[in-house]
């Protein structure tokens, strides 16, 4: 019976494009999909974008456009290259919607019933300046271990290490440059360790491969530990219902959007969503890869446990993308944008050597530039598309385009192609496509080997009939390899389709024979790759990182701050200041010191003029002082003021100086 089957890719991110590492899991995916509805299978494939979060709300900040419209545009462009690389989705849908809204709600508040919620107060970082708590990546400062300077508070490039924020030396904001400050807050709390033994009953009876199981293990040996689902604001995401100003942490929300996308999908098509969701009639089946093994094997199911909500059936864990043996970098012009590749190269070309190296392991996988180059003009072009273009056109040109009848040779030679359905089936459906496609390649030099003994080129002056019934089987052949191919090559399969005159074929078309049937005029299937077009791509790569660094559609290099009031304007206390003191701040090469001078009172002030002023020339000068700004703490000490200088940067920033009919202390406007 058919099998009734749900399934979903993770989320990416809506704050940057999709690039041929995230491919690896989407082209996984949708094999695999492909493959169960082309065996026969019912198979819904469910993603969206995963909107939420800091990173994309200060993007949009810096794009000077609303989160909302960031998030709107990257949509279009994460589904216009899913599709360009043939990645059919059921539904891609976003994070951002009402339905997700309502399941994070829902969930939330069916974890609160069931004790699984707990509030705790803990200390954060927080940028006074920026007015925005702080995640670990936003701050930055000198490793703790090997005093690498500006490291990301979680992580150290240089030297590998994993720290604390705290553990940093000197900490900026990664957004202003100020010192970050410690302050404490009430954040919700998911108490995981109460669904420890329904977690390891769940992986027990197989929700994960069995080579994630030691890392699994790990975890638990360690203790689970009660995980942080609250954010306070600003933040983009979904309000916690009850709280003004703290929001679900992105990580929340974005699994639940899985079944926000198939909600909205069962309420366009009329299903029912509870019965394809939450019943045993369907099974459900997430993609990840390794990197998020830990919200998606523990948070997730625990989180659907405390909701009363069915878990899926696997996850299935890969491995990251390398090129040439190395992590993707911006630099060697690896790091490929999947718009970049999609302007030198067939997305057909990544299908099918992403399938001829994926297994079923959490093992990288790599994209060696050569061995690209060569598996798919050796394997796709010389051994697959050859058989084809090798026959079809002499039969059009040369027989009426007529297949005729196998002989015993051609009978056998079937047989051999489709005694290996079972095996293929089984790969697709264990996700080890590698085996697939050598299978598949073994039997297209089956396939050639014949088409080359039965010298088809010399027998067309002589013996037609007996041609015609060597490019039958080469013809059948062909047909037979591109069902086992499909999944993999949907758009050459339809090319193979419309030429063999057939219609859309499935994995039950396999032990069917084509004879005596008029197939049409034979178009160019696949082209070989040529090395100038990846040497092209590389290129590209490489260019567009610098390209990068402008965001689009920015009119301004910062976009105009909200309005503010003459009266919020007339808050501001400014006087004439004279400079007592000025002198350099070590280890700041903006910023000079200065001590002022206002009417008898000494404000401290850290100005960011020292490349446009020598604090020499300074002394004794009175200049404009705003007198009643807040005092701030910086990495180089207390700041109680500031002075009115203004400018694009470095030389050229300009000071407003009165030494003029002023008195220090005077009132100005
Ligand atoms: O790691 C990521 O790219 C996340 N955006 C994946 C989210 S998957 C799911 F939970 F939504
Ligand atoms: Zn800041």
């Amino acid at each position: 019976m058919a099998r009734k089957i749900v399934v979903t890719s993770a989320l990416p991110y809506a704050n940057g494009p999709i690039h041929l590492g995230h491919l690896v899991e989407y082209l996984q995916t949708d094999i695999w999909v492909r493959f169960q509805k082309l065996n026969g299978n019912s198979c819904y494939y469910f993603c969206a974008d995963d909107t939420h979060g800091t990173p994309i709300m200060i993007r949009a900040k810096d794009e000077g456009i609303k989160p909302e419209d960031l998030i709107e545009r990257v949509h279009t462009e994460h589904l216009r290259d899913f599709t360009s690389f043939g990645i059919e989705f059921d539904n891609y849908y976003s994070t951002h919607s009402d339905e997700n809204r309502q399941f994070s709600e829902l969930i939330y508040n069916r974890s609160v019933e069931s004790g699984a919620i707990a509030k705790k107060t803990i200390e954060l970082a927080y940028c006074d300046n920026c007015k925005m708590w702080l995640p670990d990546r936003y701050i930055r400062g000198t490793c703790p271990r090997c005093k690498a300077e500006d490291q990301y508070g979680d992580s150290c490039d240089a030297c590998g290490g994993t720290h604390q924020p705290t553990e940093l030396i000197n900490p900026v904001c990664a957004n202003c440059g100020t010192e970050p400050v410690r302050r404490e807050s009430v954040h919700y709390f998911f108490k995981l360790a109460n669904y420890e033994k329904q977690l390891k009953k769940l992986i027990e009876e197989g929700y994960t491969q069995t080579s994630v199981l030691n890392k699994l293990e790990e975890w638990f040996r360690t203790g689970l530990k009660d995980w942080d689902i609250s954010r306070d604001g600003p933040y983009f995401g979904f309000k916690i219902p009850g709280e003004e100003d703290k929001y679900f942490y992105v990580w929340l929300d974005a699994p639940i959007g899985y079944m926000a996308s198939c909600k909205n999908y069962c309420d366009r098509h009329g299903l029912d969503f509870d019965n394809v969701w939450n019943s045993d009639e369907y099974e459900l089946y997430h993609f990840i890869g390794k990197d998020i093994m830990y919200f998606h094997a523990l948070f997730w199911p625990a989180m659907l446990m405390s909701a009363n909500f069915k878990t899926a059936n696997k996850l299935f864990v890969h491995g990251f993308l390398t090129v040439n043996g190395q992590k993707m970098s911006k630099s060697k012009g690896t790091f490929i944008k999947a718009e970049t590749y999609l302007n030198h190269l067939d997305p057909e070309y990544l299908r099918f050597y992403y399938a001829s190296k994926l297994t079923a392991t959490i093992d990288d996988i790599d994209m060696n530039l050569e061995d690209f180059l060569l598996k798919i003009n050796s394997d796709l072009v010389g051994k697959l598309a050859n058989l084809a273009s090798r026959s079809g056109p002499m039969l059009t040109k040369k027989l009426d385009g007529k297949l005729g009848k196998l002989d015993d040779q051609g009978k056998r030679l079937m047989e051999k192609l489709t005694a290996a359905k079972d095996e293929i089936i089984k790969n697709y459906e264990q996700l080890n496509y590698a085996a697939v496609i050598r299978t598949v390649a073994a039997l297209a030099d089956e396939s050639n080997r014949y088409f080359d003994a039965r010298q088809p080129w010399t027998t067309i002056k002589t013996d037609p009939e007996t041609t015609r019934t060597t490019l039958t089987a080469a013809l059948n052949a062909v047909r037979v390899l591109t069902i086992y191919l499909k999944p993999v090559l949907p758009m050459y399969a339809e090319k193979i389709e419309a030429f063999l005159n057939i219609d859309s074929l499935a994995f039950s078309d396999v032990g069917q024979i084509l004879q005596e049937h008029k197939i049409n005029e034979f178009a160019r299937l696949v082209e070989r790759v040529e090395k100038e077009k990846v040497d092209a791509m590389i290129d590209e790569s490489k260019d567009s990182d610098a390209k990068q660094v402008t965001p689009p559609q920015v009119t301004l290099d910062e976009p105009i701050e909200a309005e503010c009031t003459i009266e919020d304007f007339m808050k501001v206390d400014l006087r004439v200041a004279k400079v007592v003191l000025a002198e350099a701040v070590e280890g700041a090469d903006k910023l000079l010191h200065l001590e002022l001078d206002i009417g008898g009172i000494k404000k401290n002030v850290f100005a960011g003029i020292a490349k446009a002023y020598d604090p020499q020339e300074l002394v004794g000068k009175q200049v404009i002082c705003v007198a009643n700004l807040k005092p701030r703490k910086m990495k180089f000490g207390l700041s109680e003021g500031m002075i009115l200088a203004a400018g694009p940067g470095g030389k050229d920033i300009f000071m407003l100086n009165i030494d003029q009919g002023a008195q220090p202390g005077q009132r100005v406007h």
